[in-house]
């Protein structure tokens, strides 16, 4: 009896056959799954990486809140065209604190992974008041009314905590001053010796043009001043080679 033939038993059996497949889908998986048990963590450790400071958590919220992520992703893929437009790729390790990850699946307008520093607040606030005035064919929607909605402070330490309880390393330091922090990132006359050293290279000032208040957009453009600005790439050992 040939190979074949004895192969043409279990194409004529279909118990058989199912018992076979089933056997042989479990091996691979096995093979592909049994070794990340043994690693630690999948994420490769990245220097300059650190939790949001708590006026960029909220601005991060108010991302979310308005769905910017359904016209703009934040990953920007190994690919030459990408790399040249938008910046270096982004790591995995970029968005380690993000819950839930703002990866996003559609590009209506660009990637935002590394828009920080890349406009002044002014432009910014213009261009969500009105982006049509910066951009004439832009499509994207007016956000004026951000100028003008008060920041909700009193919550802040619980999404402080919240992100702490799915593993964000939020020490009791940095809750203990949430409030104080968030309130000191958009003061251009506060003492910023405490939000410095619990969250470096936070920027700084007033964002929205109207430092004697602290609104929603002041939380917005923080958060996208600080996108891709985290990591030093001068520094970063780029095994991949795209730099
Ligand atoms: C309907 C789709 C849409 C939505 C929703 C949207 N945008 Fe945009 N966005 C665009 C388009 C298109 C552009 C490119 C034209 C322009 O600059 O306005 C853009 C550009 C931008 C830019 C400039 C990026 C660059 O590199 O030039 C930023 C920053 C931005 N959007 C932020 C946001 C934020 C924050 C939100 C949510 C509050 C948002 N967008 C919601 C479509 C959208």
């Amino acid at each position: 009896m040939s190979i074949l033939d004895k192969h043409a038993i279990l194409e004529r059996n279909a118990t058989l056959l199912l018992v076979g497949s089933l056997l042989v889908v479990s091996i691979g998986g096995i093979v592909e799954i049994a070794p990340l048990f043994y690693l630690e963590n999948t994420i490769e450790k990245v220097e300059g990486v650190r939790p949001y400071s708590p006026l960029e958590l909220a601005g991060r919220g108010i991302y979310v809140r308005e769905g910017c992520y359904t016209c703009h992703s934040q990953m920007i893929r190994p690919f030459r065209d990408e790399v040249e437009r938008y910046g270096h790729y982004s790591l995995a390790a970029e968005s380690m604190y993000d819950h839930p990850f703002q990866w996003g699946s559609k590009r209506t307008g660009p990637d935002l992974a590394r828009v920080g520093d890349r406009y002044s607040n002014e432009w910014h606030v213009q261009h969500l008041i009105e982006p049509r005035s910066v951009v004439p064919e832009s499509v994207m929607p007016s956000y004026a009314f951000l100028k003008e909605t008060p920041i909700e402070v009193k919550t802040i330490s619980m999404h402080l905590s919240a992100n702490r309880a799915v593993g964000v390393p939020y020490t009791d330091e940095m809750l203990e001053n949430a409030v104080a922090d968030m309130k000191a990132q958009a003061d251009p006359n506060a003492d910023t010796s405490g939000i410095e050293a619990r969250y470096p290279k936070a920027k700084l000032g007033d964002f929205d043009g109207n430092p004697a208040k602290l609104t929603e957009m002041d939380a917005l453009v923080a958060y996208l001043q600080m996108l891709g600005t985290l990591v030093d790439f001068s520094t970063y050992d780029d095994a991949a080679g795209y730099r």
